[in-house]
């Protein structure tokens, strides 16, 4: 289910042709490619044009929930006795208890918070919002808020697209200045541009997406990708 094990996944390269739009095989180190069926049917819908701002949010809702289980699959476990009601199990498995906060970049990292916290209810959220100056694209911060103990936990920083990496970059030095140890980017579509900043700055941060794209525009958008993510999640074009 989880790239870089190609091979294992009965779709690998299935979006390979000649004309080929992602770059699947290349996938870089340290991107972990979440290829699931039912997230790339999904995605594909979500890429539409034609999809409504309805449809579209309830996609990414979907697949949002269906990441928490991928970036999570890493939990530590202990074991702790219970009683059912047939007999007593002396080591069943629990979560050891370590602390997730999912941090949004605003405004389109809203849009996975719902279905990440369906599947985390106890998970605390953050938000970062930022913005892109038109001219530069260069990540400007308006607003920073995040649980004080934010040191103590895995911080799960989202946003469905990593475009220039310019945002992810900057949200990620904020969190470093306040103390969070433990970061993974989760986003939808992630751009080569993107992840080579990101990886620039931050190698150790693990990214998680569903598809990374063949390039970015002159306008900092990704190719093919699926237009502006906060303006189809919010219908404010
Ligand atoms: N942000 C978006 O919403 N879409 C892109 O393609 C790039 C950045």
């Amino acid at each position: 289910m989880c790239l870089p094990v190609l091979p294992s996944s009965p779709n690998a390269g299935l979006a390979m042709g000649s004309d080929s739009w992602q770059i699947l095989p290349m996938t870089p180190k340290n991107v972990i490619l979440i290829d699931h069926p039912l997230i790339q049917h999904k995605l594909t819908l979500m890429r539409k044009k034609q999809t409504s701002v309805a449809k579209f949010r309830r996609l990414l809702r979907e697949i949002a929930m269906l990441l928490a289980y991928e970036v999570t699959r890493d939990l530590k476990l202990t074991h702790v006795k219970i009683e059912t009601p047939i007999m007593t199990i002396p080591h069943a498995p629990v979560l050891e208890g370590k602390k997730i906060v999912v941090v949004s970049i605003l405004r389109a990292g809203q849009g996975f918070l719902d279905g990440m916290l369906q599947l985390i209810p106890s998970a605390r959220v953050g938000h970062i919002g930022l913005y892109r100056d038109p001219k530069t694209l260069v990540a400007v911060e308006y607003y920073f808020k995040v649980p004080k103990d934010i040191q103590k936990r895995d911080c799960l920083l989202v946003d469905p697209m990593l475009a220039t990496g310019n945002s992810a970059v900057a949200a990620v030095d904020r969190l470093k200045e306040v103390g969070c140890k433990s970061i993974k980017f989760v986003c939808l579509l992630a751009a080569p541009e993107g992840i080579a900043r990101l990886h620039e700055e931050h190698p150790e941060v693990p990214i998680y997406t569903t598809a990374v794209d063949k390039k970015l525009n002159d306008h900092g958008y990704i190719v093919p990708g699926l237009g502006d993510a906060g303006d189809r999640l919010f219908g404010t074009k």
